[in-house]
């Protein structure tokens, strides 16, 4: 049988990313990484050195830049064009500059199109914000990760540690929330829980124990 849909949203730092993976890879589904669509239009943007809140020009770069993904270990790598973009896109001054791009109504036009298209298949699992509210409506299975802003700035102090960043985890902290509160504000499909998703709090469970959790319910609906 074809695979489903999977929709992961929520917050800043909940854990989509990690678990969206791991569950692809137990499904041998594919990895859709929609936040990385919106960091690699935004370094891109940086980099041209145009006003982030000017969507004629942001949306001047959008159009000369194309956004890709290979597999990779351990890893998908992005592209811009040619440019490997995959370390690059998770640097503070990028997560720091996304929702102001992620709140341009032509950006989420066009790379919700975008998202659609890689997700029409099937067999896939995709993280965002707004995937089981506006990308994938119809989604069969519709997760919303969250986790305390304590947490979640742990969570994100360990993984930069591990980079070799080392912003304080009160910077942190602050960082998470001002994000959450834009992403939850724009006018444009903001970030919010669908009516039909399943609230998953990972405060408190494992990693492992969250994939658990979605194969689960995705197994019910197979
Ligand atoms: O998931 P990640 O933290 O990489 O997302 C980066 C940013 O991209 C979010 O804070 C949000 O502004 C934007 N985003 C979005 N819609 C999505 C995925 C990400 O607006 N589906």
């Amino acid at each position: 049988t074809a695979g489903l849909q999977i929709a992961i949203d929520g917050p800043a730092s909940a854990g989509k990313s990690t678990v969206a993976k791991l569950v692809a890879k137990q499904l041998h589904y594919t990895y859709c990484d929609t936040g990385a669509m919106y960091r690699a239009l935004t370094l891109a943007a940086m980099q041209a050195q145009v006003d982030l809140k000017d969507e004629a020009a942001v949306l001047a770069v959008l159009a000369k830049i194309t956004i890709s993904f290979k597999p990779g270990e351990p890893e998908q790598q992005v592209f811009v064009n040619e440019q490997e973009v995959t370390q690059a896109i998770r640097q503070p001054d990028v997560t720091n500059n996304v929702s102001t791009v992620a709140a341009l109504a032509g950006v989420r036009q066009q790379l919700v199109r975008h998202q659609q298209k890689i997700a029409a298949a099937g067999s896939i699992v995709m993280d965002g914000r707004d995937i089981g509210t506006a990308v994938l409506p119809q989604a069969p299975v519709k997760i919303y990760l969250v986790a305390s802003v304590a947490e979640r700035a742990q969570r994100r102090y360990a993984e930069n540690i591990r980079k070799g960043i080392d912003t304080p985890l009160t910077v942190l902290q602050h960082e998470i929330e001002v994000r959450d509160k834009k992403d939850s504000t724009r006018k444009v499909s903001p970030l919010t829980q669908a009516k039909d998703a399943v609230l998953v709090d990972t405060t408190a469970l494992s990693i492992e124990q969250v994939v658990a959790k979605i194969s689960a319910i995705t197994a019910q609906k197979q």
